[in-house]
């Protein structure tokens, strides 16, 4: 009686402290490639990129040193802004580097279609802009990206006015 008892309660024990679903849930980690586009408009009647901040001093940096942008940028599956948008791109950049053209992008990208719906993935990384392709950090993400990290190369496209990222994410 008394060893039955005890068998039992080592098993209710073990099956709530181990949890082997969640346990197994982090064991293999995935590897995903994907490819948007980012819509940067600050011009316009409905601008998704707005300067919020900048010291008095950035108004003579040839580098706009100092201003502060919030973005909420349409990410499309194509190069043209009429394709079809898959998410948006929300945060900011920050212009760093009192040198040359760099900002600090922080920003989620956030997916609104698909596979993806609901799941973000978070950027954080120097974008030296006059660069042909500009290596950013990510950083997390949730969802489907959930302990995410990895890497986004950025290149611009001039012809469709926008900017061709392509990340390598790994996740669980
Ligand atoms: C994306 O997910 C939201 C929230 O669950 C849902 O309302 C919406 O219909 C989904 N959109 C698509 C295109 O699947
Ligand atoms: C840039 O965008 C145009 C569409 O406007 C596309 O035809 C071209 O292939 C793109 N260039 C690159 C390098 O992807």
């Amino acid at each position: 009686m008394a060893k039955s008892l005890f068998l039992l309660l080592s098993f209710l024990i073990q099956s709530t402290i181990f949890q082997p679903n969640l346990a197994q849930e982090y064991k293999t980690e995935k590897s995903t490639q994907i490819r948007v586009y980012w819509h940067d408009l600050f011009t316009g009647p409905n601008p998704t990129s707005i300067r919020v901040a900048e010291s008095p001093q950035t108004k003579s940096s040839s580098v706009f040193f100092g201003a502060v942008v919030v973005i909420d940028d349409p990410l499309t599956v194509g190069p043209e802004l009429s394709t079809d948008l898959i998410g948006r791109a929300q945060g900011m950049y920050t212009f760093a580097d009192s040198k040359e053209l760099g900002a600090l992008m922080t920003m989620n990208f956030v997916f609104t279609k698909g596979e993806y719906n609901g799941s973000t993935i978070s950027i954080f990384g120097r974008n030296h802009i006059l660069s042909a392709v500009r290596e950013m950090s990510i950083v997390g993400g949730t969802g489907v990206f959930r302990m995410a990290r990895g890497y986004a190369h950025a290149s611009t496209n001039a012809t469709a006015n926008s900017v061709e990222y392509n990340l390598f994410v790994n996740h669980y």
